[in-house]
């Protein structure tokens, strides 16, 4: 079985489109395929036009009251192709694991004791590095990442294959990673540039197929359709049939770990990975703290890690009635509280609580990297 993560930090990119199409495009070769959606986004899930009550959520949550196996959220979207979905309650997750010893082997440990029969797996990947994207690279050994020729999408790639080489080292797990290049516009020079560029920092771990830009994709993906049953003779089609038949031939070749000298390219990353990560690795203590209001007009988030304030930075995002905030946090205890409309509240979804001055209970957050 090969376990395949699309991942890059890099918002846009063409993840959750070469997810959805190539996993199709694999099931059409006859291979049998599991697409995880580990985005809480859940951009796979609603673009494949799945609506599910339980999802990757109820599997990988230890607190929920809802859970599941891997096998029970499992939905079948045709011959060899199953999809198992996401939903926005996936991103309280992260602040779950926070703190949990063997926090990024969680989605690893859970399909070492799936039994199922796949060929693949794909894992879709939030647009971050963190604790989702983490546990997707653990639990892989390969990985594609997605860059854009029509944008100057290359900056982050350097961090997000260092991270890899980090998880590789540090938890003594090789995983190999290829680009692909996506949303080709052969009508702009600015794509061959591009092209050339990547070509040059990263010629033997790209993909031979690029995927060129044809708005059939988006069109399916709005219609909760994979492109070849949107469109099976359309670009985009083609082109992830061929992605297909590329990753195909690759099964019974030794990997790229085993068969690729280290490239000037490599080395020139293992130098600069210690300064990178320096930068890099305080993020993997991003915290992130959801709350759900559907009905609420302004909801802040106000703790010791700063100091209590309600002001434009302790604001927090509002999707779909769920509110949301990311703090980069050293590791300690913290105390905080919502504050939903000026009501100040705990955190309902966390049990961890502490009696504070007033006699009411602040929520506990222990980061603890
Ligand atoms: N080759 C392409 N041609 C045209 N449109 C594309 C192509 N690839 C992706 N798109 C469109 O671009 C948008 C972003 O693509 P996608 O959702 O796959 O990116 P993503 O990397 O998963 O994004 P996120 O980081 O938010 O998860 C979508 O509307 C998608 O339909
Ligand atoms: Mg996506």
């Amino acid at each position: 079985m090969r376990i395949i993560t699309i991942s890059n930090q890099k918002g846009g990119c063409g993840k959750t489109t070469t997810s959805i199409n190539l996993a199709a495009a694999l099931a059409t070769n006859q291979r049998k395929v599991l697409l995880i959606d580990l985005d809480p986004q859940a951009h796979a899930t609603s673009g494949l036009n799945i609506k599910a009550d339980l999802s990757i959520y109820n599997v990988l949550s230890k607190i929920t009251n809802k859970k599941c196996k891997l096998e029970e959220i499992i939905q079948n979207l045709g011959e060899n192709f199953d999809l198992a979905p996401s939903s926005i309650i996936l991103s309280t997750l992260e602040q779950e694991l926070s703190g949990e010893i063997g926090r990024e082997s969680r989605l690893c440990d859970t399909l070492k004791i799936f039994k199922n029969n796949y060929d693949y797996i794909l894992i879709d990947c939030p647009p971050n590095l963190g604790i989702l994207t983490i546990n997707a690279i653990r639990a892989a050994n390969e990985i594609i990442i997605p860059v854009e020729a029509s944008r100057f999408s290359l900056e982050g790639v350097s961090q997000l294959t260092s991270i890899i080489n980090l998880i590789a080292e540090r938890l003594n797990h090789s995983v190999e990673f290829r680009i692909l290049v996506t949303n080709f516009d052969s009508r702009l020079r600015h794509s061959f540039t591009m092209l050339e560029r990547i070509k040059t920092d990263y010629k033997n771990r790209m993909f031979s197929n690029i995927i060129h830009v044809n708005v059939k994709l988006k069109e399916a993906q709005n219609e909760g359709l994979n492109i070849l049953a949107y469109d099976k003779y359309c670009r985009g089609a083609k082109d992830y049939f061929s992605l297909s038949r590329e990753i195909i031939t690759q099964e019974n070749t030794p990997t790229l770990n085993q068969t690729v000298e280290k490239t000037t390219v490599n080395k020139a990353f293992d130098k600069r990975m210690k300064e990178i990560l320096k930068k890099e690795l305080p993020k993997l203590n991003e915290v992130v703290l959801t709350v759900k209001a559907p009905d609420a007009k302004e909801v802040y988030l106000a703790g010791e890690f700063n100091n209590w304030k309600l002001d434009e930075d302790s604001r927090m995002e509002q999707t779909n009635g769920c509110w949301t905030k990311r703090l980069d946090l050293n590791n300690g205890k913290y105390r905080y509280r919502f504050v939903i409309d000026g009501n100040w509240t705990e955190d309902p979804a966390n049990p961890l609580t502490q009696l504070n001055t007033y006699g009411t209970l602040d929520s506990l957050l222990e980061v603890n990297k």
